[in-house]
C-alpha cells in the first residue's frame, strides 16, 4: 500500500529566487554537447561494452558530430583503462575532439587516471566527490569542511601532476556529485574552490558540472539552482557551466531545456537517453527539440534509423517503439483523423518553404525515415489513411465518394479479421471491388467507329460479343451491354492520371464511371486501369456493371458481332 508521501519523502528545497530570469530566455543556440555513453550509459549495462564495441561506438559520436566525448573510467577496470590507451596509441582520436575520463579524488586513481591519458592532444581530467548531505553524513563520513579539503587537494594533486604527463592541452572539469540534491551555498562553495585551486582563467576554462545524479524535483527547481549558481559562481568567466540531468522523475529533457534557459553552455547526457536506472538526458531528443525549433543542433542525426539498430546491438537493449523521433511508430498515424490530417498535409506540403504536417512535428526522411510506415491500417484507420495509403503505393486517386464507400469496405474486413491491414491487401480488396469484381464478365477487347461499340467480354472459359450504338463511346458500350437485357444508365465519369506509387502500377490512367440499373436508384462505381483512356474507361463501366449484377446468367443473349447486326465500325 501506498503511504501518505509528506511523511514518507522529503521535498527538494525550493531556490529563493524571486527574480530569476530563465523563464524569459529561448532556446537559440546549440550547446556544448558532451556524449558519456562510453562511461555512464556504459556502466549501467547488463553486458558492459568491449573495446571492439567502445571503439565502435567512439567512431559513430566522432561521426555524429560530437566535439566532447567522455570515453570511460580508466581507473575502473583494465578494460576502461585498455580503451583509453587504444584510443591514443592508435591515434583513433580525430584532432577537434576533446576526450574527458572521469576520477573520483583519491590520489592513486587520479595517477592511475592520468596515465591512461598520457600522450592524448585534448584531454579533459572529470574530478568528482558526493556533496549532498547524505553523502557526506551516512556514506563518506565526511564534514563539509572536510569533504571540501578533500576536494581542493584532489585538484592541487591533479594540477602537480600535469607536467608530468604528455597532453598538449588539460582541462579540468568538476562535479558536484548529487548536485541537486545539495545544499546550494555549500555547493558554490566547493564549486568555487575549485576553480581557484586549478586557477582558472578564460583562457583556460573549468568545466564546472551540474548533476541531477537523481532526479528530485520538477525541472523548474533545477533550472531555479542552475540559475542561482550562474549568477553566484566567482569568477564566472573562468567556467564552463555545465548539467548532468538524469531522468528519474521522466522529466530530465525538459530539466536540460530549462537549464539551458537558466545560464547552462554545456550538456553531458547519453543517446537514446541510457545510463543509469531510468537513464541521462537523452542527447537525440535535446538536439532534434532544437531543430524543429529552428536551431541547428550541430549534431547530425540524418541516419537516426541506421544509429538506433546500431545502438541496440551494442548495448542490448531496445529502443521503445514510442521514443521521441527513433522510436518505429513515431511518425505513424493509425486513427483517422489523424491520417486524413496526415495525408491532407503531406499533399500540400510539396508546395511550401517550411513543414508543417499536422502531427508530424519534422519531415521523417530527414532522420533517414521512409515515408512508408506514416499511415498505417488498421480498425481504426479512416479514408484519408486509405487513400494515402493507396496513392503513395500505387498512385491511385480516389474520387471522394469511393473513399467513403471503400473505407466501409475496409471497415467491414477489418472487423472481421483486426490486426493491421498493408498496402498489398488494401489493393487486393480495391481489385476485387472496383476492377475486377468476383464473377463477373471481364473486358477482353473493343473496337469503335461511327457511333458504334464492338464489345468482347470473358468470363472463365467464356465469352462473349456485343454490339451498341450511342452518340459516343461509353453510351455506345452501354448499349451493347444493354442488348443482353442489362440496361444499364451511366450517371458519372472521371479519370484520373495514375502517378507512379512506390509498387509501380505501369498503367497510365484510371477511369471511373458510376452507374445504377434503368429505373433503380442504387449507384455503384467501378474502376478501371489502362494505359489508354477510352479502354480504361470502358473497363470501369464493366466493373460497375458486374458490381450492379452483370454476371453469367444476365447475359442471356448469345454473341452477336457488330457485322452480324448489319452495323460498321
Ligand atoms: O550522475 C552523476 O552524478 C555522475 C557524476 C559522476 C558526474 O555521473
Ligand atoms: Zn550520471
Amino acid at each position: 500500500m501506498m503511504t501518505d508521501p509528506s511523511q514518507r519523502y522529503r521535498a527538494a528545497a525550493p531556490v529563493s529566487l524571486s527574480d530569476r530570469q530563465w523563464p524569459n530566455n529561448c532556446l537559440e543556440k546549440a550547446p556544448i554537447w558532451s556524449s558519456t555513453d562510453l562511461r555512464d550509459g556504459n556502466q549501467s549495462l547488463f553486458e558492459p561494452m568491449g573495446i571492439e564495441q567502445k571503439l565502435h561506438l567512439f567512431q559513430c559520436l566522432c561521426a555524429l558530430g560530437f566535439k566532447e566525448i567522455e570515453v570511460g573510467f580508466p581507473s575502473a577496470s583494465q578494460v576502461e583503462y585498455d580503451f583509453v590507451r587504444l584510443l591514443i596509441e592508435q591515434n583513433r582520436i580525430p584532432d577537434d575532439v576533446r576526450i574527458a575520463v572521469l576520477t573520483p579524488a583519491r590520489e592513486p586513481l587520479i595517477i592511475r587516471t592520468m596515465q591512461a591519458l598520457q600522450g592524448a592532444t585534448h584531454a579533459l581530467i572529470h574530478l568528482y566527490t558526493a556533496t549532498s548531505a547524505i553523502f557526506r553524513e551516512h556514506v563518506l563520513g565526511l564534514s563539509e569542511a572536510k569533504l571540501l579539503s578533500t576536494t581542493v587537494s584532489s585538484v592541487q594533486q591533479i594540477k602537480q601532476l600535469v607536467p608530468d604527463y604528455a597532453v598538449a592541452t588539460w582541462g579540468l572539469e568538476y562535479s558536484p556529485e548529487m548536485f541537486s540534491s545539495t545544499e546550494l551555498d555549500y555547493a558554490l562553495r566547493v564549486c568555487n574552490a575549485v576553480t581557484d585551486a586549478w586557477a582558472a582563467t578564460s583562457d583556460r576554462q573549468v568545466v564546472i558540472n551540474l548533476p541531477a545524479t537523481v532526479e528530485v524535483s520538477t525541472p523548474n527547481i533545477y533550472a531555479d539552482q542552475v540559475e542561482w549558481m550562474h549568477r553566484n559562481l566567482a569568477r564566472r568567466d573562468a567556467i564552463i557551466l555545465s548539467i548532468h540531468p538524469h531522468n528519474d522523475r521522466g522529466t530530465a529533457v525538459a530539466a536540460a531545456e530549462l537549464a539551458l534557459m537558466a545560464g547552462a553552455e554545456r550538456v553531458e547526457g547519453c543517446l537514446f537517453g541510457q545510463g543509469e536506472r531510468t537513464g541521462n538526458v537523452d542527447l537525440v531528443t535535446l538536439a532534434l527539440n532544437l531543430y524543429t525549433q529552428g536551431v541547428t543542433p550541430e549534431l547530425d542525426f540524418s541516419d537516426l534509423a541506421n544509429l538506433s539498430r546500431t545502438m541496440e546491438a551494442l548495448t542490448h537493449l531496445a529502443i521503445h517503439p514510442r521514443h521521441p523521433y527513433a522510436g518505429d511508430l513515431v511518425f505513424t498515424a493509425f486513427s483517422g483523423s489523424h491520417q486524413d490530417a496526415i495525408a491532407k498535409g503531406m499533399k500540400r506540403q510539396a508546395t511550401q518553404a517550411y513543414w508543417e504536417v499536422p502531427y508530424l512535428p519534422l519531415d521523417p526522411a530527414e532522420l533517414g525515415r521512409s515515408y512508408a510506415s506514416i499511415i498505417r491500417i488498421n480498425s481504426q484507420s479512416g479514408k484519408g489513411g486509405i487513400s494515402h495509403l493507396l496513392f503513395s503505393h500505387y498512385g491511385l486517386v480516389l474520387p471522394r465518394r469511393v473513399q467513403i464507400e471503400f473505407s466501409a469496405i475496409v471497415q467491414a474486413h477489418m472487423d472481421y479479421q483486426g490486426g493491421e491491414v498493408s498496402a498489398e491487401t488494401l489493393w487486393a480488396w480495391f481489385s476485387q471491388t472496383y476492377i475486377a469484381p468476383d464473377s463477373a464478365w471481364q473486358y477482353r477487347g473493343h473496337s469503335y467507329g461511327s457511333g458504334t461499340m464492338q464489345l468482347q467480354l470473358r468470363q472463365g472459359q467464356s465469352r462473349l460479343t456485343l454490339c451498341g450504338q450511342g452518340q459516343g463511346p461509353l453510351e455506345a458500350a452501354a448499349a451493347a451491354l444493354a442488348s443482353t437485357g442489362f440496361k444499364v444508365l451511366v450517371h458519372g465519369y472521371e479519370e484520373r492520371a495514375l502517378e507512379t506509387g512506390d509498387h509501380g502500377v505501369k498503367a497510365k490512367a484510371c477511369a471511373w464511371v458510376e452507374a445504377s440499373l434503368a429505373g433503380k436508384e442504387h449507384a455503384l462505381f467501378g474502376a478501371g486501369i489502362d494505359d489508354d483512356m477510352l479502354t480504361a474507361a470502358i473497363r470501369a463501366l464493366i466493373s460497375a456493371c458486374g458490381r450492379l449484377g452483370f454476371q453469367r446468367s444476365e447475359a442471356t443473349t448469345s454473341s452477336i458481332s457488330c457485322s452480324e447486326a448489319g452495323l460498321q465500325i
